[in-house]
């Protein structure tokens, strides 16, 4: 009985050294942005997390926010020929290059959240991401609905060149446009950081002597406006209450604020999003090939209400 029991263990034993082997066959390079505010640390967690789940050797690397670095982690991934790549750009431009030596190198790519802006889409397999353009309507329909159409409106910008805040602008924009009585009054990129937010903010104050007239704030990611609230209650002012506040990503930071009052809408960006991303590259990797070119991710929007 004993022996039986000892033979099934080391079969099963076995069997799971070579599933393990045989998943670990599989490596993935990551290029990631950053670790700029926290929606970009939260979604690395979860990159990392997800990888282990299914077994996958993931090649980390961090870019601390430069293009240039990402070119570098992207040509090491080639040179190391792993199975797959997956990028989240930190601009859109400046990509065919090394697009092109990854594919004559057959080893696809596949970009997360963020886009590039490539002329030849036949370099990337799909894109796994939220739609920003979206993002910026919806933060632009809840603030047309809020201040009934008439609102002039500060924005704090998230990186330049970054497919984020070009799309929330664009996206934002498009529903302003349809109110004669809204309108951005200031515009400054805070590079979707806290501190940017808070300088943004600190020098809007100054040029609107108080943000007088000022109904909103439209920050593209929450970490700037979480600067923005702080710059704001600094000065005397009652983000919220005296001015709307709407942004995007909802960390958890974020939906405190909301909860208590000094935000009032963001709209969020879902970090846990490994789920999404790596069985698109193992199906890729199994053989499969009709993707659509972008794998859409849902976003929502979140008020006061129910962050409480
Ligand atoms: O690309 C997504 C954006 O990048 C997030 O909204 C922001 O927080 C991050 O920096």
């Amino acid at each position: 009985m004993n022996r039986m029991k000892w033979v099934g263990g080391a079969v099963v034993g076995l069997s799971m050294v070579l599933l393990a082997g045989s998943a670990s066959a599989v490596t993935i390079g990551f290029s990631q942005v950053g670790d700029e505010g926290d929606w970009r640390p939260a979604f690395s967690r979860d990159m990392q997390e997800e990888a282990k789940k299914e077994g996958i050797d993931l090649k980390f690397a961090d870019a601390q926010g430069k293009e240039e670095n990402q070119l570098k982690a992207v040509r090491a991934f080639i040179a190391e020929r792993v199975d797959a790549i997956i990028i989240a750009p930190v601009v859109v431009t400046g990509w065919d290059e090394v697009l092109k030596e990854a594919k004559d190198a057959n080893i696809p790519v596949f970009l997360a959240d963020r886009d590039v802006d490539v002329a030849d889409k036949s370099l990337y397999v799909t894109r796994i991401s939220a739609d920003f353009n979206l993002e910026g309507r919806l933060a632009g329909a809840w603030l047309a609905a809020a201040s009934k159409g008439h609102c002039d409106i500060v924005e704090e910008q998230g990186t330049t060149g970054s497919a984020p805040a070009i799309e929330r602008k664009k996206g934002f924009e498009a529903v302003i446009a349809l109110f004669p009585d809204m309108k951005i009054v200031k515009s400054e990129s805070g590079d979707f950081t806290t501190d940017g937010g808070k300088k943004v903010m600190e020098a809007f104050i100054k040029a609107t002597d108080g943000l007088k007239g000022i109904c909103a704030s439209f920050a593209h990611n929450d970490n700037m406006q979480l600067g923005a609230i702080q710059a704001m209650k600094e000065a005397g002012l009652h983000p919220g209450k005296d001015v709307l506040m709407v942004s995007v990503d909802y960390v958890p930071a974020m939906a405190k604020e909301l909860a208590a009052g000094e935000a009032n809408a963001s709209v969020e960006l879902r970090s846990a999003i490994g789920k999404y991303i790596y069985p698109v590259v193992l199906d890729y990797l199994k053989g499969k090939r009709d993707f659509p070119k972008w794998v859409k991710i849902p976003s929502d929007l979140h008020t006061q209400y129910d962050a409480q």
